[in-house]
């Protein structure tokens, strides 16, 4: 499907900080569209009459080396106002002739106060007098470059923020996309529309009519399949093509009977008797667990879960005729993520299955709707096409299922006790109004039995574990903070229920340094 040209935007060039995408987001929060390009798409792009702001993110490059990743001079003459965060900060001071140090003495990692020191529309609203902000820097501009003014520091660092006012560019050494910066996207809002003076242009409900358009166009008489999994991204593709070529879209389930307890044929019957989908549910769940027999290794398990998954598809789309196209889930982070600024390929943590990532070789075309869009957009696009609630707000839920959260080998009889004691927890925190506060939870079963007592009697069986994590956007997390009174019943209703389980721990790590899903 063709990328749409949105009338104005602001480009934000990536520099290879985990944060760029926080600065998109925020940017579109306050109703702007806004997309991430690399450095390398910035000296491809040819037309720039509809950016009306540039953004020049952090990164891990130093200005201090011989050589680091940089920008064409000519951007600085288009007129068009220019923002630099940390790295891009430190890049057009050393531009224009400042001078930056790197300074193992003076870095700043995590809090520091803010102070004003002159005027300036960047600040409005923002910066009075002092401000708490976060910093994740060691090199620092020490001297300021040729028609550049002060405009706050820290303690550390005196040139914190710099203007020139004239050529409206502007560098922040802080990140105001983060959260624990103080009041951050006021700056975004006064860069916007004082600096830029970008009009609002940007929400995902107004998207829709576009979106169902343009699937219109692409597809024609066509027919679509969709790996439909229930999960909120899979079901808001499946309801946007339905209202575009309805009949003409076939969803599958694949139930791998690794779902969370009842889940699977629930969603069935909503997408099938509710939306009057065309959705076929497969039952391959003997297949799955008799290919997971004996396995233990994460990365084997995950390989398995995969492929199997992608045979059982395979196998059923063939019995279709005239199918052109595949509908996948794909969000923007996931383009971002899979391309990165420096060429580098960071490491690979985890091999990640989902139901968008079929393989190349189906060939079929791709749709993909939903490409422009982070999660939180998702989900307002789900609500206008009249997604349940329990699907739209649903937690994240992983590709393979129950299969990484069963530690160790998978039984059938593994599955039944964590899908119980799951079942349990989620329920709990929708009952006590939890549920929502929190990105993600479940509960998982680890490898190892521990001794217990009930009634008198020594009992020798599994541990499950507890996580609850809050998030933007599931790359970094923290554990969140049950309160005390659920923690007490949530234990005895698990013990209580659940039989093969007699002890329960909650898991109170953030990611980093671990990750989500514990496999
Ligand atoms: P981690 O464990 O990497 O998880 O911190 C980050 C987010 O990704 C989800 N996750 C997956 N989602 N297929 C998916 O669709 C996968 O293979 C997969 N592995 C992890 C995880 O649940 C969390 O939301």
């Amino acid at each position: 499907m063709q990328f749409h040209q949105y009338k104005d935007k602001v480009l934000i060039i990536d520099f290879g900080s985990q944060v760029t995408k926080l600065i998109a987001r925020r940017i579109r929060e306050l109703g702007v569209y806004s997309e991430i390009i690399t450095p390398k798409g910035l000296i491809k792009l040819k037309k720039f009459h509809n950016i009306k702001g540039l953004i020049l993110s952090g990164g891990p490059s130093t200005v201090t080396a011989n050589s680091f990743q940089s920008v064409p001079k000519d951007i600085f003459k288009k007129k068009i106002p220019i923002l630099g965060i940390c790295y891009g900060l430190q890049l057009i001071a050393k531009i224009f002739g400042g001078k930056i140090k790197s300074s193992k003495k003076k870095r700043e990692f995590g809090r520091a106060i803010l102070y004003k020191k002159n005027t300036s529309p960047l600040i409005k609203n923002f910066l009075n007098n002092k401000r708490s902000v976060w910093m994740s820097h060691e090199d620092a501009v020490v001297k300021l470059p040729k028609n550049f003014k002060l405009v706050a520091s820290t303690k550390e660092s005196k040139l914190t923020i710099i203007e020139n006012t004239k050529n409206k560019i502007y560098g922040v050494q802080f990140h105001p996309e983060v959260t624990h910066t103080d009041k951050g996207k006021q700056l975004f809002k006064n860069f916007l529309f004082l600096i830029c003076k970008i009009k609002k242009n940007w929400s995902a409900t107004s998207q829709k009519k576009r979106l169902i358009n343009e699937i219109k166009d692409t597809v024609k008489k066509d027919k679509v399949i969709c790996a439909l999994s229930g999960g909120v991204d899979s079901s808001v593709v499946a309801l946007l093509i339905n209202k575009a070529i309805k009949k003409n879209l076939i969803c599958i389930m694949v139930d791998t009977g690794l779902m969370r307890k009842n889940e699977f044929k629930q969603t069935y019957q909503i997408f099938k008797k509710k939306y009057r989908l065309n959705v076929k549910l497969i039952n391959a769940s003997r297949l799955f667990l008799s290919k997971l027999k004996n396995i233990s290794n994460p990365e084997k398990k995950r390989k398995i879960i995969g492929n199997l998954f992608i045979k059982v598809f395979e196998k059923e789309s063939k019995k279709y005729k005239n199918l052109k196209f595949l509908a996948q889930g794909t969000l923007y982070p996931d383009i971002i993520e899979s391309r990165s600024s420096t060429g580098s390929k960071t490491s690979k943590i985890k091999s990640h299955h989902n139901v968008g990532g079929l393989p190349k070789r189906m060939n079929f075309k791709l749709v993909e709707p939903l490409k422009d869009f982070f999660k939180d957009e998702v989900r307002i696009l789900g609500k206008s096409l009249g997604l349940i609630k329990n699907i739209n707000f649903k937690h994240p839920f992983p590709g393979p299922g129950l299969g990484i959260r069963i530690l160790g080998n998978i039984s059938q009889q593994r599955v039944k006790i964590l899908q119980e004691a799951d079942y349990i927890f989620i329920n709990e925190l929708i009952k006590s109004g939890l549920y929502n506060k929190i990105w993600q939870a479940y509960a998982a079963l680890l490898p190892i039995k521990t001794v217990g007592v009930m009634g008198d009697t020594r009992t020798y069986e599994n541990i499950c574990l507890l996580r609850a994590v809050t998030s933007e956007d599931g790359m970094t997390a923290d554990y969140f903070n049950l309160p005390k009174n659920f923690i007490d019943n949530i234990s005895n209703k698990i013990i209580n229920n659940v039989k093969g389980i007699n002890r329960v721990v909650y898991d109170i790590t953030s990611k980093p340094p671990s990750t989500i899903e514990l496999e």
